[in-house]
C-alpha cells in the first residue's frame, strides 16, 4: 500500500474507544481527506490538540475507505501537531451565515463555501487571460495612477502625499504643484484609453486590473475597488464588439463549467438550486440584442410599475435591466445605441446625432455586467464631444494624437469580473466574491 504524506487543517474530529477520524483539508479542493488515527500514534499532549482548526501533517497508508461517503481513506503511521488551535476560533461546525463571515474575511476562506468561491476566482481569472492569449490579444498594463477621468463621472479617489489634516485646509488647485506629481492624480476607474493606445499600435489588446470608484452607492453589485478586463481593439466596429463580448462571457462559463464541477455542485447544492442550468441555458442560446430605444418602448409597455422613470433619454436603472433579462427576455441581453448624453464622450457619434455606438451586456440576476462602444476616432467629432462634455483639449492632447496621426475604427468593452464571479457562483452579493472588500465605510484587513 502507497504511503502519503498530507499536510493541512482539521475540520472535524470524531472520536471511538481506540481511534480517532480526522477530516483534513488544505483547501486545495472541496472534499477533506478522512484519517484515522490509531490510539497510540501520538502522544496524549498531542492528541489533546488534535482539534478543529489545528494544522497537522500525517504520514500514512492510503487504503480504499468502507465508509460511504469517501472512496480513499488514510491510517495514520505518524501524526505531528503543526499548530494548535485556540479554543475561541469561530468556524465551528454548525454553518455561518455568510454576514457573520464577512467580519472574520481573514479566516472565510477555511469554509467550504468560501473555499469554492475563491478557487472559481482564481480558473476564471486564468480563463480570462486564456481567451484572449489564444486569439493572439496582448495583455497590457496600465496604470493605477492617472491624472484623468476615463468614465466622466467625477468617481474619483485623490492620490496625494499632502496632509490636509497637518495643512488644516483642503487641497486646493494653487497647491498641487507641492504635491507628489505636480499635478492632481487619482486611482484609476478604467484603463481604456491607456489601451486605446495599445490598440492602436499592436492591434488587439487587453488589460486586466484593478480599478477604483469612489460611487457611494451600497448595494450588492457594487464595490469602491474592483477587477476589470477591458480589450480593444483596432478595426473593429461595434457589432464586432458586441460578438466578441458575447464569445467572451460564454467561454468564461464553459471553462467554469468544465474544470470546476466539484466547487459548482456545491454552490448548485446550498447557494443556487438552478445554477449548473441556468449556465448551461446560457451557453446554448444567443443574447437578443435591441437599442436602447426599444428596450424603452419594451418597458414602457410592461405591465408593472418602477421606482424611476423610463424615459428616451434618461439612463436604465438596475430594476429596468433585470425585467428585461429576468422578466420579459428571460436570458442576457446587449443593448446598444445609447442616447449621446447619457454615455461617455469618447464612444462614437451614430449618424442619427442622438445616439452613440455604445453597447451594455445584462444578465439575469446582477443587470449590467459590460459596458462598452465604439470609440469615436474622427478628431473633429471627437472635439465636439468634449466640449458638449466640459473637457479641456490640452488634458487629452496625447488622446487626441491617436486620431491625428493614423486613425482607424476601434472599439472595446469592460467586464466587472466580480459581477462575473457572481454569475457564475450564483454568490448575490459582490461583498462575498472579493477577498478583503472596499465599499464606503468599510476597508477593513
Ligand atoms: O460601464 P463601465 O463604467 O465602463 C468602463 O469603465 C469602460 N471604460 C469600459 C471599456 O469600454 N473599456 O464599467 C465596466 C464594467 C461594468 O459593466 C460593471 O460590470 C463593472 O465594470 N463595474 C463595477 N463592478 C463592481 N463595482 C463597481 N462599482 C463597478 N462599476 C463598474
Ligand atoms: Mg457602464
Amino acid at each position: 500500500m502507497e504511503e502519503i504524506l498530507i499536510k493541512g487543517w482539521i475540520r472535524t474530529r470524531r472520536d471511538s474507544k481506540t481511534f480517532s477520524f480526522l477530516e483534513i483539508n488544505d483547501g486545495s479542493c472541496l472534499k477533506n481527506l478522512q484519517v484515522i488515527v490509531d490510539e497510540g500514534i501520538a502522544d496524549r499532549a498531542i492528541m489533546e490538540n488534535v482539534a478543529t482548526g489545528a494544522a497537522v501533517s500525517v504520514i500514512g497508508r492510503l487504503i480504499p475507505s468502507q465508509g460511504k461517503n469517501q472512496t480513499w481513506e488514510v491510517t495514520a503511521k505518524n501524526l505531528e501537531l503543526i499548530g494548535k488551535c485556540a479554543p475561541s476560533y469561530p468556524l465551528q461546525k454548525k454553518g455561518h451565515s455568510v454576514e457573520f463571515l464577512r467580519e472574520i474575511a481573514h479566516l472565510r476562506p477555511r469554509t467550504n463555501l468560501f473555499g469554492c468561491v475563491f478557487r472559481i476566482r482564481s480558473r476564471l481569472a486564468q480563463a480570462v487571460h486564456q481567451f484572449f492569449q489564444q486569439r493572439d490579444f496582448f495583455y497590457i498594463h496600465t496604470p493605477i495612477i492617472t491624472a484623468g477621468d476615463c468614465e466622466g463621472a467625477g468617481e474619483l479617489f485623490k492620490v496625494t502625499t499632502l496632509d490636509p489634516v497637518a495643512n488644516k485646509s483642503r487641497i486646493e488647485e494653487q497647491s498641487y504643484h507641492k504635491d507628489f506629481f505636480g499635478k492632481p492624480t487619482f486611482l484609476t476607474v478604467s484603463g481604456q484609453l491607456e489601451a486605446e493606445v495599445f490598440a492602436t499600435s499592436l492591434s488587439n489588446v487587453y488589460t486586466f486590473g484593478p480599478t477604483f470608484r469612489a460611487e457611494n452607492s451600497n448595494t450588492s453589485r457594487h464595490a469602491s475597488e474592483f477587477w476589470m478586463i477591458e480589450p480593444e481593439m483596432a478595426f473593429y466596429d461595434l457589432q464586432d464588439n458586441m460578438d466578441l463580448a458575447e464569445a467572451f462571457i460564454k467561454e468564461l462559463i464553459r471553462q467554469v463549467l468544465t474544470t470546476c464541477e466539484e466547487d459548482l455542485s456545491l454552490l448548485g447544492k446550498f447557494v443556487d438550486r438552478g445554477l449548473q442550468d441556468r449556465l448551461n441555458f446560457v451557453l446554448e442560446r444567443p443574447f437578443t440584442r435591441i437599442r436602447h430605444s426599444e428596450a424603452v418602448t419594451l418597458l414602457k409597455s410592461a405591465n408593472q410599475s418602477f421606482e424611476f422613470p423610463v424615459e428616451e433619454g434618461l439612463n436604465l436603472q438596475s430594476e429596468h435591466e433585470r425585467w428585461l433579462t429576468e422578466k420579459h427576455f428571460k436570458c442576457p441581453v446587449t443593448i446598444y445605441n445609447y442616447p449621446s448624453k447619457i454615455k461617455p464622450f469618447y464612444m462614437r457619434r451614430n449618424d442619427d446625432g442622438q445616439t452613440t455606438a455604445a453597447m451594455d451586456v445584462l444578465v439575469p440576476g446582477i443587470g449590467e455586467i459590460i459596458g462598452g462602444s465604439q470609440r469615436e476616432e474622427r478628431l473633429d467629432y471627437l472635439l465636439e464631444n468634449m466640449t458638449t462634455h466640459g473637457l479641456k483639449e490640452e488634458d487629452y492632447d496625447w488622446y487626441l494624437d491617436l486620431r491625428r496621426y493614423g486613425s482607424v475604427p476601434h472599439s472595446g468593452f469592460g467586464l466587472g469580473f466580480e459581477r462575473m464571479l457572481m454569475f457564475v457562483t450564483g454568490i448575490t452579493n459582490i461583498r462575498d466574491v472579493i477577498p478583503f472588500v472596499r465599499t464606503p465605510g468599510n476597508a477593513e484587513f
